[in-house]
């Protein structure tokens, strides 16, 4: 196998060094292009771009492989608790036992919101977007947490960690409780991460909710399945705000805002919406079908498809599987889960489909099983958002660490005017 690429321009020969990790192909060094040869790489999208050397996760997309800090993603269903996970994501090993009653103990003690960042809901109103919270409350913590504002050694990263991963799960239930107009309920210290979080969302002041098992199991597994996922859209703009050495509040207050998208996180609401008009009997399921395939309608066939997995998303198999289980325990039965049913049959048989490798993302039937949990559509994202957080941090963390990192600036290819001269208003 060689180790280098050759790059011919007008009969010039440039050679580039190929960089391996230890997994996954090569790719061609391209960092010192421009100081070499003044030319720049064209890649809108960032598609072919590797844009860091990362040891958090790994993604075969061709084989739908997916491992975190090298544990296939199949082996988390039944074993560790989401902040076990988060540990592993984040800190590069399994936690010991004492390192993780540790981090329990410091994501209980950070489970309050300083009372001026609690007043601020009173402030917000109550039709607002939870992700447009989310993202402000986040970028708020800088203003109440400044002594996290510089992270100059691992033992403050875990306590900023702690604080960020605990006090978003808050922040998430508390903007759920003013959106209905409900009063806040404040975290009760006795309860695992999920059961808390669940317990903050549906508890009354006079009757506590008390989570099914299997409920607060499939939260945790949604959590685990959402945590990370290597240079996504959100995951990269956390990066990229981080490599102007922003503190960690910002950058991941970044990441809230990019999720939020229709095309990223916001696609699991997009499925419910579907679905519900197919419910509804507005759309028939082959007519879903038919205005994804039409290039003439910017409609597309949520929760399919993906900028790397083009066989299938395992954790698309695994939600499903999850929805299998846990749905038909539950009281109310679900109408979507079949339309979802049927709409994955068809679209898996369709040639448009198959030739494209488009396959049930992640989002597919999240939302379906967040519903049958009770969680209302317009907190899907949300949820989303507090499973990657870890994922985030993680990132953070490695660009932070690496002592060759970079400020993010890329190129751009000019298309607009050539120089002309300005015009003053009164001869324009
Ligand atoms: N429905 C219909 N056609 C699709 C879909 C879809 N869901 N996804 C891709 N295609 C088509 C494209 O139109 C394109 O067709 P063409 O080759 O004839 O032009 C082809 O498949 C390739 O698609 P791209 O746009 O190149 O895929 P890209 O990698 O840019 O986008 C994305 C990936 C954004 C996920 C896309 O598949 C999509 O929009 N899916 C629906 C939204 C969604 O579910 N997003 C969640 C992704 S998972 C996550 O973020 C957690």
């Amino acid at each position: 196998m060689t180790d280098k690429a050759i790059l011919t321009v007008n009969d010039k020969q440039f050679e580039r060094p190929l960089v391996t990790g230890s997994e996954g192909g090569p790719a061609v060094d391209v960092s010192q292009l421009l100081s070499l040869t003044g030319l720049t790489t064209f890649d809108p999208a960032l598609a072919n771009t590797a844009v860091c050397r990362s040891a958090i996760t790994y993604i075969d997309g061709e084989q739908g492989v997916l491992r975190y800090r090298g544990i296939p993603i199949e082996q988390f269903e039944h074993n560790p608790s989401f902040v076990e996970a988060a540990w592993l994501l984040i800190f590069g090993h399994l936690p010991q036992a004492s390192e993780l009653a540790y981090f329990r103990e410091r994501l209980t003690a950070n489970e309050l919101l300083h009372e001026g960042l609690k007043n601020q809901f009173h402030y917000i109103p109550t039709d607002a977007p939870p992700m447009a919270i989310l993202s402000a409350m986040v970028s708020n913590l800088a203003c109440f947490h400044k002594q996290f504002l510089e992270l100059e050694d691992a033992e403050k990263l875990v306590e900023a960690a702690a604080r960020l991963i605990s006090k978003v799960r808050t922040i998430a239930a508390f903007s759920y409780r003013r959106s209905r107009g409900l009063p806040f309920i404040y975290p009760d210290p006795s309860l695992r991460y999920c059961a808390n979080f669940l317990h903050m969302m549906f508890s009354l002041p006079y009757r506590q909710y008390i989570a099914p098992p299997e409920i607060e199991e499939a939260l945790n597994l949604i959590f685990i399945l959402h945590a990370d996922h290597e240079q996504n859209c959100s995951t990269t703009a956390v990066r990229v705000v981080g490599s102007a050495r922003a503190n960690l509040f910002a950058s991941c207050a970044a990441g809230v805002s990019a999720l939020w998208g229709p095309l990223h996180g916001g696609a699991n609401v997009e499925v419910i919406d579907m679905l519900e008009r197919i419910h509804r009997g507005g759309l028939s399921p082959e007519q879903c079908i038919r205005d994804a395939k039409d290039k003439n309608n910017p409609f597309r066939l949520f929760g399919f498809g993906h900028r790397v997995y083009r066989n299938f998303d395992p954790r698309a198999r695994m939600l499903k599987t999850l929805c299998e289980k846990v749905l038909p325990n539950l009281r109310y039965k679900d109408p979507l889960l079949d339309i979802a049913r049927k709409l994955e049959d068809l679209a898996l048989a369709d040639p448009y489909f198959i030739e494209r490798k488009l396959y049930p993302n992640v989002d597919f039937y999240s939302g379906i099983l967040l519903r049958g949990m009770g969680i209302p559509t317009n907190m899907f994202t949300v949820i989303f958002a507090i499973g990657r957080l870890p994922g985030w941090i993680a990132h953070w963390k490695e660009q932070h660490d690496d002592a060759n990192a970079r400020i993010m600036r890329p190129r751009q290819i000019y298309t607009g005017s050539a120089p002309i001269d300005y015009v003053p208003i009164d001869k324009r």
